[in-house]
């Protein structure tokens, strides 16, 4: 996948500017096994980067001129670095973004020409924003000659996304866009940000099945919610909510409107579902994990409120197959992708069979497909 998506984005560089890239970045989206809207509130998640993402191809200039053709919009993004000005919401907001966060980290930023393009449905809750952040980061630092971690690397996104783009999103989606690893789902400390690697167990397949419906992140629902969450905290009167506990939350539930306390109480057992999730994973204990995939749906679903109609159809569907240990809605949610663990001999069948009846059941039909686990941003030969 990433070497056809290589090949095409090369051949239009060369096409472009004459010449061949001197270098060539991957970043890849994600998936998230579990821990979902825990991010923006300390807490902790589960996400694996997987071999779909974006791949962008430059040449450093010597001045401040940045140019990116994008093969998927067919369009050229053209600025210099010290004119930064705000534009049209779409992809060239997020460009801009990296570079507005990015100028206040490093006093000399050089510029680049580039060709990107990726194989991420977009807005699908696959992280395809997060992606194309961190390929321009990487660019830009690279064409900078300057060396970021990966923890760095994602906050200068994660601030681009919610200061300069308006959504006040969590840091999952750039963290593990940065410090992905193969065979590998990483646990990540939100409020730390330190990571722990934790083998994906052999034998089982994580299968998106993309709903075919979309809702944009930037909806006010996904700001709403990070305001109910921390106001929760504030009735708890913790600093957010990671530092709380179900008892702490029972205790005090004639103080919270009763929204709130639904917010409060998925965020919390969410939180305790990714350490029982990673105790699961390590025993190697499909049937559990799978049952804990079940439970986040339902509490996404009833508690945080984020599914939709069609998440909801699909993850019932994926569930009722021979082979399927849990399924649930993934990223956002308000559209968008559920993800399904499925052991791997139940493949090809699952498929067809979720394919089949989501059809029969909303007449849409349902991009669903295994993804694989990746490294974090790379460099890849030209
Ligand atoms: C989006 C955000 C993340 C996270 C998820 C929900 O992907 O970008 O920060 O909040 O939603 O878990």
């Amino acid at each position: 996948m990433e070497n056809l998506l290589k090949e095409r984005v090369v051949k239009t560089f060369h096409n472009l500017y004459d010449s061949d890239p001197e270098f060539v970045v991957f970043a890849p989206g994600r998936v998230n096994l579990i821990g979902e809207h825990t991010d923006y509130s300390d807490g902790f998640v589960l996400p694996f980067a997987i071999n779909l993402g974006i791949v962008l191809a430059f040449s450093p200039t010597n001045n401040d001129q940045i140019d990116i053709h994008a093969i998927d919009f067919d369009q050229l993004f053209s600025q210099k670095v010290s004119k930064n000005s705000k534009g049209p919401a779409d992809w060239t907001a997020y460009i801009k973004g990296v570079i507005w966060a990015l100028k206040s980290q490093i006093v000399q930023l050089n510029g680049f020409q580039g060709v990107v393009a990726g194989n991420l449905p977009i807005g699908a809750g696959l992280s395809s924003s997060a992606a194309l952040e961190v390929a321009a980061a990487k660019a830009l630092c690279i064409s900078s000659n300057v060396d970021l971690s990966s923890p760095k690397l994602a906050q200068i996104c994660q601030r681009a996304e919610r200061e300069w783009v308006g959504v006040n999103v969590g840091i999952m989606d750039q963290l593990i866009s940065a410090c992905g690893k193969r065979g590998h789902a990483v646990k990540l400390d939100c409020r730390t940000l330190e990571t722990e690697y934790v083998l994906i167990p052999d034998g089982i397949c994580f299968v998106v099945l993309d709903t075919n419906t979309r809702r944009e992140l930037s909806h006010s629902a996904y700001n709403k919610r990070s305001e109910e969450v921390e106001l929760a905290a504030q009735i708890l009167k913790v600093p957010a909510l990671r530092d709380a506990s179900l008892t702490m939350l029972t205790k005090e539930k004639d103080k919270f409107p009763s929204t709130i306390y639904r917010r409060a109480r998925h965020v919390i057992s969410e939180n305790d579902r990714v350490h029982a999730f990673i105790s699961a994973m390590k025993n190697h204990d499909l049937q559990k994990m799978g049952q804990l995939l079940n439970e986040s749906h339902i509490s996404l679903r009833d508690d945080f409120k984020v599914s939709s109609e069609e998440l909801n159809i699909i993850v019932d569907i994926a569930r009722a197959q021979p082979g399927c240990y849990g399924a649930r809605m993934a990223g956002a949610g308000f559209g968008g992708c559920a993800l399904a663990m499925v052991d791997g001999c139940f493949l090809d069948d699952f498929i067809h069979n979720v394919h089949h009846e989501y059809k029969k059941q909303t007449n849409i039909e349902p991009p669903i497909f295994s993804v694989e686990s990746s490294d974090g941003v790379h460099l890849v030969d030209s």
